[in-house]
């Protein structure tokens, strides 16, 4: 399965996890790895293919992360991005430069000139995505010009004798209409890739794998309902059946219907061995009298890890500890051997489990992309409200729950969630949001009701489009879908006179309001 291997050289691009994403929709296996990764360990992980990232740098500037040469000895196929481009076109014999009159950002034409190669099936012209101030302007006679815009006459190359190209424009992002047939091309026929890297394959292998190494040992797989544990756990359970006892911790600050839902996908469905433990009142005692969010978030933390290790504790033979870790954050804390080095991430850790625990671990998912998770879930067969779940903070509504989390309180911040939910899938925009939720605003203002006057709650809807939740907007949902919700907040949840929609961006606003 993984035979067929893809390198992306990370030149610190802020592409770089998008092209890995794009060639994995070619059904091709990738691995983003470090700029300055040795020609010698290239070798001995034999890949199909070379992709050289964007960057910030200039090639000539002190300090710029360069490839080791011999890369471009090996006979594998490399396509240059960009700065990937410029670089190779460096090594190769050929002239970067930058200057106001030849700089050319963001949307621009591209006329392609020769259709042979990574351009086949290309329009002739079409729209692409700039992104840097250097391009190449002279190429050694060694290099063919495929592709150009108004200021950048070689906006695409290729090398006569080497099977290496090079663009000047982003095939990666959305802005490059065409730019994934520019990518199927290049390994499908310069690499010669076949494209298997297929779901099933995954499963059967991987099942595989954990079987080998857990043997007749037991694993400990922690749930909290989301879509990277109950993947996680799914794949266990089909590898190793009731050799995995899942720990799922009801710590009473969930949403509506959840726990029931783990209870029944995993308990009844998959009948897996499914220890859900009942921890509201320690968590909702835990949390009486407290206000400070970071001061909610720590005892949280606190509890689930002691809850947690004693529930564990319970399960004999316990050797394993498994984690839906996924291939981002795997990238993104240096956590893999010939990976980049680690990028500074503000990182949530509540609802982590400390090393200490003394468990082996086994991480399954550290390959792959979450849109590759959520196919994966489908294909085990869980749910589609799990598969499709947005992501929920560890802290739960804790951090929803503005000020002191009371059961009152969470009763009524639940209510009007559900509702917010419920109507956000009946429009149709569930999937189409990335994350939406109700928060409980701890003010009161006043409100009439019939012929009285009230003084009650306000709730905040909050629902966002991202990426990669370090940066969101906020959603423009329909007018008319905010006027139901409402209307039917303030009609059916007591305690609740006034409904706004949180109208601001992240940064400089999160996405959670604690
Ligand atoms: P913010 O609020 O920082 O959230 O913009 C970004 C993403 O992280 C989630 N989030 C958390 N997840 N523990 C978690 O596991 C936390 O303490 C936590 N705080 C925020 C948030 O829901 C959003 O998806």
């Amino acid at each position: 399965m993984t035979n067929e291997l893809v390198l992306i050289f990370d030149f610190g691009s802020q592409f770089g996890q998008l092209i890995a994403r794009r060639v994995r929709e070619q059904n091709v296996f990738c691995q983003v790895v470090r700029h300055d990764l040795s020609a010698e360990r290239v070798k001995e992980l034999n890949p199909k293919g070379i992709i050289l990232s964007g960057g910030p740098s200039s090639v000539y500037e002190p300090g710029a992360p360069h490839c080791d040469p011999k890369i471009f000895d090996l006979g594998i196929p490399v396509l240059g991005i960009c700065y990937g481009m410029q670089l190779a076109c460096h090594f190769l014999g050929g002239q970067v430069g930058g200057g106001a009159h030849t700089r050319e950002y963001g949307r621009a034409t591209l006329t392609v000139t020769d259709r042979n190669t990574i351009f086949q099936g290309y329009p002739t012209e079409s729209t692409v995505w700039m992104s840097h101030g250097d391009q190449v302007q002279n190429v050694s006679g060694d290099f063919e010009p495929l592709a150009s815009t108004d200021t950048c006459p070689l906006a695409a190359v290729k090398h006569k004798s080497r099977p290496l190209f090079g663009l000047q424009f982003h095939p990666e992002v959305a802005h490059t209409p065409h730019g994934g047939q520019i990518l199927a091309n290049f390994l499908r026929d310069a690499c010669g890739c076949s494209g298997q890297w297929k779901m099933t394959a995954f499963i059967d292998n991987t099942v595989r794998d954990i079987r080998a190494r857990v043997g007749s040992r037991r694993v400990i797989c922690g749930l909290s309902g989301g879509v990277d544990s109950s993947v996680c756990a799914a794949l266990l359970v089909k590898a190793i059946g009731p050799q995995v006892a899942c720990i799922y911790v009801d710590n009473g600050l969930m949403r509506e219907g959840e726990t029931e839902l783990v209870k029944h996908t995993f308990r009844d469905w998959f009948k897996a061995d499914l220890h859900a433990v009942d921890a509201k009142d320690r968590f909702l005692s835990a949390l009486a009298g407290v206000t400070d969010p970071q001061q909610k978030r720590k005892i949280i933390g606190k509890v689930f890890i002691d809850v947690f290790e004693h529930e564990a504790k319970s399960i004999p033979d316990a050797h394993f500890l498994a984690q839906g870790t996924l291939y981002p954050d795997v990238i993104e804390s240096g956590g893999s051997v010939d990976g980049p080095a680690a990028t500074i991430k503000l990182h949530h850790n509540v609802g982590g489990l400390p090393a200490e625990l003394g468990f082996e671990l086994i991480e399954p998912l550290r390959d792959l992309f979450k849109d590759e998770v959520r196919k994966l879930g489908t294909e085990l067969g869980l749910p589609e409200d799990v598969v499709w779940r947005h992501p929920f903070p560890g802290p739960g509504l804790a951090v929803r729950c503005l000020g002191e989390v009371t059961e009152a309180k969470l009763a009524t911040l639940r209510k009007a969630d559900t509702i917010f939910l419920e109507e956000l899938r009946k429009a149709g925009l569930y999937r189409k949001t990335s994350q939406a939720f109700a928060v409980l605003l701890p003010v009161q203002s006043v409100g009439v009701m019939g012929d009285g006057r009230t003084y009650e709650n306000a709730v905040c809807l909050r629902c966002v489009q991202t990426d990669d939740f370090m940066t969101a907007d906020w959603s423009r949902l329909p007018e008319d879908l905010l006027a139901r919700v409402a209307t039917a907040i303030i009609n059916k949840v007591k305690g609740v006179n006034r409904v706004v929609y949180d109208i601001s961006s992240k940064p400089p606003a999160t996405i959670e309001w604690e």
